[in-house]
């Protein structure tokens, strides 16, 4: 492994955790730069804001990350840290290994829904937190060395694929992060799929209605099937293959409900 990683990403993509994990996985010193600021400032991120606004925030951002880079290990970095151009200088300098732990903005919304401590969560209405999101996805992007997913993925295995992309055969790494990520949201989809299943079973059983109503799945195949007629990586086999997964696993479900 190189001497330092330098983990980036917008707010919530779990920078820090993985970090942490990842540094204790590989034996390594690990630093959070918004840690290292409040350290080095003596006040949290959010009343530094208050006090003196975002421009103050990122200038005293960059000295924190110059000087934290001196030392060696997993460095964690806030998600604004590539909006300025001497930030994402010293990072392209450094002779650091870049990882972008990226996830949708519908997962860091929903991640840190609860959050006070992030003064732009706050601030930001949801156009200009869109706005934040298209500027920096590109400059995440082009500063790293390589790219993970991490939607609907736990730490531990993020902290895994990181480790991977040191290995010899690290060329399927991305690709593979990618199309993990993937499976993982179309199984978490399948599961809340299979709430409302129940939720209509208690309908059906209150209502007397029987639970496979074929008219309703035939209608589904057809409008997928039109749907997606230009497309030629869904053929009409795989939606009759797709829907007859999702159905038959549904209709289980309702028939052990209906008991
Ligand atoms: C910021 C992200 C925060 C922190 C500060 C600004 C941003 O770090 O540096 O609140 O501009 O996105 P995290 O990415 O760790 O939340």
């Amino acid at each position: 492994m190189t001497n330092t990683i330098i983990l980036i990403g917008f707010m919530g993509a779990g920078k820090t955790t993985v970090g942490q994990q990842l540094a204790k996985e590989t034996k390594q010193q690990f630093l959070d730069l918004d840690d290292e600021f409040v350290k080095e400032t003596g006040t949290s991120i959010k009343s530094f804001m208050a006090d003196n606004g975002e421009k103050a925030f990122r200038t005293m951002e960059t000295k924190v990350l110059e000087d934290r880079l001196q030392n060696s290990g997993v460095i964690s970095t806030g998600g604004g840290i590539v909006e300025s151009d001497i930030n994402r200088e010293i990072i392209a300098k450094s002779d650091a290994t870049v990882i972008f732990l990226q996830a949708d903005l519908a997962t860091v919304i929903s991640r840190l829904a609860t959050d006070t401590e992030r003064p732009l969560l706050r601030q930001l209405s949801m156009k200009q937190l869109m706005d934040r999101w298209a500027l920096r996805e590109p400059l995440y992007s082009s500063l790293a060395d390589s790219t993970i997913q991490t939607n609907g993925k736990r730490p531990e295995k993020i902290v895994q694929e990181v480790i991977k992309l040191f290995s010899p055969d690290n060329a399927l790494v991305s690709l593979r992060s990618e199309i993990d990520s993937l499976d993982h949201q179309i199984v978490h989809l399948i599961s809340e799929r299979l709430t409302v299943v129940k939720e209509i079973a208690d309908v059906k059983k209150d209502t007397g209605l029987s639970v496979v109503q074929h008219g309703r799945m035939d209608q589904m195949r057809s409008e997928l099937k039109k749907e997606f007629r230009d497309d030629e990586n869904v053929s009409d086999r795989l939606i009759d293959e797709i829907v007859d997964l999702l159905t038959s696993t549904s209709i289980n479900h309702e028939n052990k409900m209906f008991g």
